[in-house]
Formats: C-alpha cells, structure tokens, sequence
C-alpha cells in the first residue's frame, strides 16, 4: 500500500469520496444559498456553472497532477519542481491559507453543531430567530466549547492516517449526507408555495447580471472545489501514478456541483414557502431556515436536527482536508510523525480559531480589515486574497514556467480520455485573466 511511507489512497472510491469530502462543505451548503440569493438566483447559477467548468475543472486537474507528480505536498511540490526559485512561497502561501480558513471554520462549524444539539430551543414557534443566533455566537463559553469539539473530532480522523482516516471516514459519512439531503429536498419542494422559490432559483433572469455577482461567482468556484492553496495537491500527493486524473476531477467537480444544487433545492422553495427573504445573507442558514423549520410544527425540530448534523457532516470531512495540508508540510518538511504533526498543527489551529470565537464576545472591539469583525476579516483575507493568488500563481507556474506539455504528459499518464490543447488554453490564458480580475477587485476593496 505505501511506497514512501507516507500513506496512499486505497481505492478510487476511496479517492473521489475524500477528495469529494473536501470539496463538499460549508461552501455548497451554507454559502452557496446565500451568494445566490443575494446575486440574483438563476443567472448567477448558469455564470457559476460556466466557471466551473472553464475555470474550475483545469485548475482541479493541475493540482491533482502536481501532487502526483511529485508525491509530496504543496511546499515540497513547489521545491522539487523549481529549486533555488521563489516558487516555493506559493506552497507556503497553501499553508498559510489552511491554517487560516481552518480556523474560522471549526467556529462556524462549531455553530452547526450546538444548533444540532439544541434545535429543540432554536427552533421553537414563534421565537425571534435572530437575536437567538446572534445570543448564540456571542456566548463565549458555548463558542470555544464547540469550536474545540469540532478541532477535537478533525484531529481524530486526519491523526488516523490517509487511508484509515480520512478515507474511511469520508466513504461513511459522504452517503450520509446525500441521504441527508434527500430527506430534506422532498420536504421542501411539497411545501404549498414552493414553486415560486424554484423559479427564482432556476430560471436564469439577465436582467440579474453584475460584475460583483461574477466575481463572487469566480472566488466561490476556488472555495467550493477547495482550489488555491495546495489541497488538491496534498490529496494527488497520495494518489497511485495509473490513477485517471481527468476522470476523478470529473466525478469531484461534479459531485461538488450537484450537492450545491441541491442545497439550493432544500432552501429556495422553502424560503419562498415561508414567505422569507432569500437575500438575507450569511444569516440565510443560521437564521431563516431555523424559522422555516419553526413553522413546521414537532417535525421541524427533527428537520432542523437533520440540516445541521447534514452541515456539521460536510464541514467534517472539508475541515479535515484543511488540516491535512498543514499536517502534510510537517510531514514531509519537517519530517515529524502524523500523530505529533497533526496534534501540534490542530492545537496551533484551535488556538487561532479562540480569536475568531472571542472575535463575537469578549474582542467584538477588534477590526481587523476595513471595519470587518475577525471572521469576516479571516474569511476575506483568505477567500479574496490567498486564495485566488495561490490560483493564479498555480496557473502561471503550469502555463509560463514549468510548462503546459510537461504537465499535459503527467495529467495523461494513465487516463483512458486525455487531456489535450483546450486545457493548455484554459491555463494559460482563461484562467489567469479570470482570477487576475478577481484579485484586483479584492485588492481595490482593501486599498
Ligand atoms: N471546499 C470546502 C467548502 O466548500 C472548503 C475547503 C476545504 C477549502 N478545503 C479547502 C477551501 C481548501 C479552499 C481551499 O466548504
């Protein structure tokens, strides 16, 4: 099973289901909706699409076939590919962005599962569901306990191994959650009232088309597929070199794709149902679907118990690629062993995370980026910034530097359909200008 010692994917079930894991979170399940309902609905849908596919689908490629490749994670990568060079920096950029994305989203993870725990008092008929959420983050002592269950249960599994942890937990709980989701989608599509929150959703309106929508639509394509900081990397890292590459991205970006979808299914018919407003934001599902749920009588705390374990299910296995990352440069760089690498970078991790947590209590005076509390602040910083450089960057060493028929050659090694010029395009030409556009904006908002 392992050639280097340092773990393999066991099968390609195995593979899609992590890979599949990291890709599906708190991105398609909670942010997903609410960009959506606040871009517009449907069009922004169809513009999100497009940019899966065109910019999406390569850049999953091109990670994938670095980290095979090479068989280490992102810093190594950037090292063996291009020594003595400053290249390296975007590995360490990869780290960085995992340490920080990681940290805020055990906190709102953290939130799923005290929701989870409690729907029975979120839930209830007639409450005043936002000040409930807004009580409910800025208690600090519930906030660092469910922030540091969340950290505990991410150490457990990424502590366990590549193939004994993260594989195996990802095959249980991804089928899971589909069931999950199921359960839901039925409930919310024979809600009386419903078919107006499918039109919204799925009939693309031009008249609905801004650039802030396209940029949102390009950073969520990177957040989404977990691109941008040498996770792909760290998972082809542990891939077997007859392994189809441009298969397995498919099935990835499209399972991504399709459990968005869906959750925009459970959500859309139901706020419409109620009468609800679907731009409402990051609230949309700490907030509005608990007063969904409330209206639905005794079977609304059980629906409510299901989303939330459903969300908590998909931070899980998203989380745990985020800490593998940081937990695979120690491997390999500094040579510790996985339990000391994972247990030193998970509490470094947790103790980060207390700011955010602290960031809704006892530090609420702390603005960290243009007035925005430490989570938004982190969340910018990393989804605005690190992420799309570390793309950008990523694209422009395969494309300029390294080469797009060396990479080409190792993307097709053992592909059954190969990857051809159209993927040298994309590279790099579409996908540079794509992100270039993004960055800028992001840089102009903080400048
Ligand atoms: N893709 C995950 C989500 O949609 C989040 C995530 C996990 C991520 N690993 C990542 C995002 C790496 C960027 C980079 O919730």
């Amino acid at each position: 099973m392992e050639e280097n010692g340092r773990g393999q994917w066991g099968s390609r079930i195995g593979f899609i289901a992590a890979a599949a894991g990291s890709a599906i979170g708190l991105g398609n399940i909670w942010r997903f909706p609410f960009i959506t309902g606040r871009y517009g609905g449907g069009f922004f849908v169809l513009i999100y699409i497009l940019l899966l596919i065109f910019v999406g689908y390569p850049v999953m490629n091109s990670e994938l076939l670095l980290g095979r490749k090479t068989q280490l994670a992102a810093v190594g990568t950037f090292k063996k590919l291009a020594p003595g060079t400053p290249w390296v920096i975007v590995g360490f950029m990869g780290v960085l962005a995992g340490f920080v994305i990681l940290s805020y989203y055990s906190v709102v993870a953290g939130w799923a599962l005290a929701y989870m725990f409690k729907s029975g008092v979120y839930m209830a008929a007639g409450a005043d569901h936002g000040s409930i959420f807004v009580s409910s983050i800025t208690s600090t002592g519930a906030g660092i306990f469910w922030h540091s269950v969340f950290m505990l249960l991410c150490i457990a599994v990424v502590a366990g191994g590549v193939e004994k942890g993260i594989e195996k937990w990802s095959l249980i709980l991804m089928p899971v959650l589909l069931l999950l989701l199921i359960i839901l989608i039925i409930r919310s599509v024979t809600l009386p009232g419903a078919g107006a929150g499918l039109s919204f959703y799925l009939t693309p309106n031009f008249a609905n088309f801004s650039t802030e929508g396209f940029l949102a639509a390009v950073g969520q394509v990177f957040f989404t597929l977990s691109l941008g900081m040498g996770c792909m990397i760290t998972y082809g890292s542990y891939l077997k070199k007859d392994e189809d590459i441009p298969l397995v991205a498919k099935y990835v970006v499209t399972s991504d794709t399709s459990i968005a979808i869906l959750a925009g299914l459970v959500i859309f018919p139901a706020v419409f149902a109620f009468g609800l407003e679907p731009g409402a934001g990051p609230g949309l599902t700490f907030i509005t679907l608990p007063a969904v749920f409330s209206k639905m009588g005794a079977a609304g705390h059980i629906f409510g118990f299901i989303f939330f374990l459903l969300l908590m299910i998909a931070a899980l296995t998203s989380a745990i690629s985020l800490l593998e990352v940081v937990t695979a440069y120690s491997i390999d760089e500094m040579k510790f062993d996985r339990k000391k690498a994972t247990i030193i970078a998970g509490i470094l991790i947790w103790a980060l995370g207390l700011f955010t947590t602290l960031g809704y209590s006892k530090l609420s005076h702390i603005t960290l980026i243009k007035g925005m509390d430490i989570l938004d602040s982190f969340d910018f910083f990393a989804n605005n910034m690190l992420l799309p450089l570390g793309g950008l960057l990523t694209a422009l060493f395969i494309g300029w530097y390294w080469g797009t028929d060396k990479a080409l050659e190792a993307v097709n090694e053992g592909a059954k359909t190969k990857l051809g010029t159209s993927y040298s395009f994309l590279i790099k030409y579409v996908v540079p200008i794509a992100i270039f556009v993004v960055f800028l904006n992001s840089v102009g908002i903080i400048g």
